[in-house]
């Protein structure tokens, strides 16, 4: 499939989808977020993609959604046509593991995004913001959710009650990103990161997926019982089997995702 909106490209087990409207800044109309979820429906499928990173430009992952296609919407517009759900939560039912590799602004619907996906590599000069309620709405896409899990109610309710933005530091130091990394060096460590993840055992990898994800939605005693139920499972793959073989017979292993 040709996008007009986004660049989608793999090798080496790694899908790279590069956000590719400039002039607003990556904002999410609702061609992109078409055309994300058919890059991400293509990769989930192809069997030779094991991880998937999302990335912007420099200046922006994304500035959020594009208000001048949003402005006119009425609630019966945005009702009607399932306005987010219909094309923005691909995301975060992605069963592959999924990074954000985020330079620039993140802002709104950017913001959201890149915290649907399972891990946010920030580069130094990233920001993240929820300012929607400075152009009158409030977050859309799970920000009042998913930002106050991850940075906890005060910062989450500042953020979004004002607008201001954070800095890759303070994202770092509070835990919405896993690490910063120099901007120039942003895509080539994501690439390198996914690489990685590609050749372990791709089951493996997506079980573990869902276990993490299973803490934000269950109590502790049922998330230990669903984490344990797939570690037993995990016992049936033969990447078990040459994974632990190959460690005692200190030889690298050689996963063929079974
Ligand atoms: N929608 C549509 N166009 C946008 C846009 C957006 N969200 N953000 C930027 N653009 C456009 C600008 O209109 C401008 O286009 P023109 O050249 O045609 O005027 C171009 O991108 C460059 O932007 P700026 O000139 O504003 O660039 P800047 O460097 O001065 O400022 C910025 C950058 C601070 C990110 C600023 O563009 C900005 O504040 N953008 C809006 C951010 C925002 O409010 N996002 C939330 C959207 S609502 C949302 O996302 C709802 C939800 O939760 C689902």
């Amino acid at each position: 499939m040709a996008y007009e909106t986004l660049i989608a490209d793999a090798e080496d087990g790694v899908a790279l989808i590069t956000l590719n409207r400039p002039d607003a800044l990556n904002a999410f109309n609702n061609q992109l977020m078409d055309e994300l979820t058919a890059a991400l429906d293509r990769f989930e499928a192809d069997e030779s993609v094991g991880c998937i990173v999302i990335t912007g430009s420099k200046k922006a992952f994304a500035a959020g959604a594009d208000i001048k296609e949003m402005r006119e919407l009425s609630y019966m517009d945005a009702y009607y046509t399932d306005f987010i759900t219909r094309n923005w939560e691909r995301a975060s039912r992605t069963r592959k593991p999924l990074i954000a590799a985020v330079s620039g602004y993140a802002l709104g619907g950017g913001c959201e995004l890149a915290m649907m996906c399972d891990f946010i590599l920030a580069a130094d000069n990233a920001k993240f913001g929820q300012p929607e309620i400075t152009i009158g709405v409030s977050p859309g896409a799970g920000g009042t959710q998913r930002l106050t899990r991850f940075v906890g109610k005060s910062k989450a309710m500042e953020m979004c009650l004002t607008g201001r933005m954070m800095d890759a530091e303070e994202a770092e130091r509070c835990g919405l990103v896993s690490r910063i990394v120099p901007v120039d060096e942003l895509v080539d460590e994501a690439k390198s990161v996914a690489k990685k993840i590609a050749a372990l055992p791709r089951a493996t990898a997506m079980m573990t997926k869902e276990m993490v994800n299973v803490a934000y939605e269950t109590p502790l005693s049922h998330g230990i019982m669903f984490e344990r139920r797939l570690f037993h499972s995990l016992f049936a793959t033969e990447d078990q089997k040459e994974g632990m073989e190959a460690f005692v017979e200190k030889r690298t292993p050689h996963f063929n995702n079974r």
